[in-house]
């Protein structure tokens, strides 16, 4: 059986979820959907990174324990999730023990294996902060750019991870799995990173507690992002479970927005090199939602929360639109306006139509039973081709080109339709076939369309008539001509995407 794991980054909890995060969670999930249809063994992780200076910080501030604090905000992650019908198979979060486990085993290795060393390390560090800054960070290159103090020079000794040694490992790596990284235009940013040298990197601080101890030496704590990379690897028994950890890596796909390539491009892979694991099968890369230009965060006040969205596109509405309207890879302008038109051009006017009209004319003509299909129907060949486009296109992760194909479909049977005008004929054979023909293509279209409307693909097959629940067929076969049976009863029931007149 073909197995598909799949990741989202694991968001930070000094922040509250927003449509940027939604975004790659929302991708995942429609690609797990998809190849659970195919009947895929699927495994879908997400999570959050609950270490670091950050989180030590915001608990201060708030009065709480990092753990307290990180209690909190992961639960506004899962909450946030459940909301939009996410249907992780498990939610990691860092300040797990597991979690500590796994990164004490990895990092490790890589210690036990040479690549990891002590070193003095010398730095301009703000106290009120517990940060070093660069000379360029600083204001006239001696003051703290949030409090304005002198910085003073420190030295500590941390562990520092040989990454130079890495260089032509990597690019080997890169010139052998040229899919690796996608787009391409992600991937030759990664090489050119790598080209352009690199440095070995400090992965231990001492000044903070919060975090993943070293376990040769507890007076350090790694780094976040050195303890974060890992839950990819955690979650699947990295240390505990080397048999459940081989069947699934490393045939990973990550899902990543492209503020963090360089993390998981580069040091991801250098990092589980040095411990002597395979690098991930597949990074996908993604571009960021702007408003107004502006990258969406909470900080810069254009961090929406989903349920701002779904309050009026439905979590169907925002689902489809994210993955239909902003394609996986470059930057997408993130409108009102654009999420309105899309919502009543697709959804309102296309498929909710069709389906009003389908089950309008049944009731009237077919005394509210749904007829067969014609087996060689016209549209049994746009049906075919929907279904080899989409899939193409979701193993290639490109939903938007996948909903576009399957959309085809609700066009071409709105338009024969039209043609035909059943409304206006007479009942009998001819406005049966029509019918039946209509009735398969919402059959298939429930079924296509699942992965990005997990609410409104079951109620079409209920509506029609079909017994049992959509996320249970399978693909290829779910997806052939000729599957809906006729003489089932169709329900006509309220509009399924009401028009947004706003
Ligand atoms: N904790 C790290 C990731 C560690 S993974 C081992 C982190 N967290 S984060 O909370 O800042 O989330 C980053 C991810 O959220 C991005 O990579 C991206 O997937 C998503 N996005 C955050 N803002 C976004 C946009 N404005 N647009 C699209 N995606 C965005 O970095």
């Amino acid at each position: 059986m073909a197995r598909f794991y799949v990741t989202t980054p694991i968001y930070y909890v000094n922040d509250s979820p927003h449509v940027g995060h939604a975004y790659t969670t929302i991708t995942a999930d429609a690609l797990a959907r998809w190849h659970r249809l195919l009947g895929d063994d699927v495994f879908f992780l997400t999570g959050t990174d609950e270490h670091g200076l950050k989180v030590q910080r915001a608990a201060e501030a708030n009065g709480l324990t990092p753990q307290e604090q990180a209690d909190q905000t992961s639960e506004r992650y899962s909450e946030a999730w459940a909301g939009l019908d996410i249907t992780y198979d498990d939610f990691i979060r860092t300040s797990e023990p597991r979690h500590h486990r796994a990164t004490a085993a990895l990092m490790q290795a890589a210690y036990d294996n040479g690549w990891i060393e002590l070193r003095p390390y010398q730095g301009l560090y703000c106290v009120s902060c517990e940060a070093y800054y660069t000379e360029a960070e600083l204001i006239d290159g001696t003051r703290c750019p949030i409090h304005g103090t002198p910085v003073e020079l420190l030295s500590e000794e941390n562990y520092f991870f040989k990454l130079s040694a890495f260089t032509d490992p990597l690019l080997v790596w890169y010139e052998q799995n040229p899919g690796a990284v996608t787009p391409e235009s992600k991937r030759n940013e990664a090489v050119g990173l790598i080209k352009g040298g690199l440095r070995d990197i400090s992965i231990s601080r001492t000044s903070i507690t919060w975090g993943v101890t070293v376990p040769w030496d507890p007076a350090h704590v790694f780094y976040v992002w050195y303890d974060a990379l890992i839950n990819y690897a955690t979650a699947i028994g990295y240390g505990s479970d080397q048999e459940r950890f081989t069947t699934w890596w490393p045939a990973v796909h990550h899902l990543i927005g492209k503020d963090i390539l360089r993390f998981h491009c580069v040091y991801w892979p250098a990092l589980l090199m040095a411990a002597g694991v395979e690098p991930p099968a597949r990074i996908a890369v993604h571009g960021f939602l702007l408003v107004g230009g502006e990258k969406m965060s909470k900080s810069s006040l254009t961090g929406i929360a989903p349920a701002d969205l779904t309050s009026t596109f439905g979590v169907d509405g925002f689902r489809y639109h994210l993955l239909r309207d902003q394609p996986f890879g470059p930057d997408g302008e993130f409108s009102f306006e654009g999420m309105v038109s899309r919502y009543n051009a697709d959804l309102a006017n296309n498929l909710g139509n069709l389906l009003a009209r389908v089950s309008t004319v049944v009731e009237r003509k077919c005394g509210g039973v749904g007829p067969a299909p014609d087996p060689s129907s016209a549209l049994a060949v746009v049906a075919a081709s929907a279904y080899e486009t989409a899939a193409g296109a979701w193993a290639r992760v490109a939903p938007s080109e996948a909903l576009e194909a399957t959309w085809r479909l609700v066009r071409e049977t709105n338009s024969a339709l039209e043609a035909a005008e059943p409304w206006k004929a007479e009942p009998g054979p001819a406005v049966d076939a029509v019918l039946g023909d209509a009735l398969e293509s919402l059959r298939i279209l429930a079924l296509l369309a699942s992965p990005a409307l997990s609410r409104a693909s079951q109620e079409i097959w209920r509506r029609i008539g079909l017994p049992g629940r959509v996320e249970d067929q399978r693909l290829p076969e779910g997806a052939v001509w000729g599957g809906y049976p006729g003489g089932l009863t169709v329900e006509r029931g309220n509009p399924l995407f009401p028009r947004i007149t706003k």
